[in-house]
């Protein structure tokens, strides 16, 4: 059985799909919501901070994007269902979910990682991607056509000093985006987990431009395209092409959108 979205257009074509996007606000969700945005998609942006959610939506109605933001903190499994719910109640479907807020905390060598590290960035990361997935994956079932999207994280694959929790959760996301993609694959459903590079709105507000340059000078010396990404225009596309119908032979992988710099593995 082939599981083709009937009314599916181009590949650049999302008029009227309907993506969650779990931290949308800032950062790569939020360049993913504005690409998916200028796409024709409905969006739904969740988020914990309820200023960045209004302004993101004055910006969105000003566009004429259909939307909904939800203040919701990706690690409670109730207020996924809620999420699910309103999105329903509002557009009476669901055909993708992007799993892309995740808390952090700072950097911590092994030694002193604490329990509380480790339950915050397994609660947010692959706890709280999988509580979505529970929640909205019916949905999908029901019209046999849905598209998961995970994010990931290089030092996940290579490890990464002082990042021991970060990259050990974003392993077990990966994971799980394996098992989705094997237990939903016969419903029309894939589910691919991206690894992207995006930096700039990490860097400390209060750095020099020098020091910007010299930190991304060193983040990206040994990367083929030889700089940063940009959310919108270089991580988006990549997640949107999954989104689409087009990509509906791809499943259960993991895709790095960092300019080639996972070669440096
Ligand atoms: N930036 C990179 O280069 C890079 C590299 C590899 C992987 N990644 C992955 O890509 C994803 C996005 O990264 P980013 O750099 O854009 O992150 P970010 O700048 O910290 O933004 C995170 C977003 O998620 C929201 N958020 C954080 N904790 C949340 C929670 N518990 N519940 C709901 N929303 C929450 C934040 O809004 P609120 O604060 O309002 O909740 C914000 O909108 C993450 O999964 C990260 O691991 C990023």
């Amino acid at each position: 059985m082939l599981f083709f979205m009937p009314d599916a257009g181009r590949i650049d074509d999302l008029t009227g799909r309907v993506v969650i996007i779990t931290g949308g606000s800032r950062g790569i969700g939020l360049g993913i919501v504005r690409h998916l945005a200028g796409r024709g998609a409905c969006v739904v942006i969740t988020g914990r901070k309820q200023e960045r959610l209004d302004a993101l939506s004055i910006e969105l109605t000003s566009g004429g994007t259909e939307h909904l933001v939800l203040v919701a903190d990706v690690a409670n499994r109730d207020r996924a269902f809620e999420v699910v719910a309103a999105v329903i109640e509002r557009f009476g479907r669901i055909d993708g979910i992007v799993l892309n807020a995740q808390s952090f905390r700072p950097v911590t060598p092994l030694l002193d990682v604490t329990e509380s590290d480790m339950d915050l960035l397994f609660d947010t990361g692959p706890k709280g991607s999988l509580w979505l997935m529970q929640a909205a994956v019916p949905h999908m079932i029901s019209r046999s056509w849905g598209r998961i999207v995970t994010m990931g994280t290089s030092m996940g694959l290579t490890g990464a000093a002082g990042y021991g929790p970060y990259a050990a959760s974003n392993e077990a996301i990966r994971s799980l985006t394996r098992t989705a993609a094997r237990e939903w694959g016969r419903h029309g459903i894939t589910a691919n987990c991206v690894l992207p590079a995006s930096a700039a709105h990490r860097q400390p507000p209060g750095a020099t431009d020098d020091e910007r340059s010299l930190a991304f000078a060193a983040m990206y010396a040994d990367n083929p395209v030889g700089r940063d990404g940009d959310a919108e225009h270089d991580i988006a596309p990549f997640v949107a092409f999954l989104l689409s119908d087009e990509s509906r032979y791809v499943t259960g992988q993991t895709i790095s959108v960092d300019g080639g710099g996972i070669m440096r593995a």
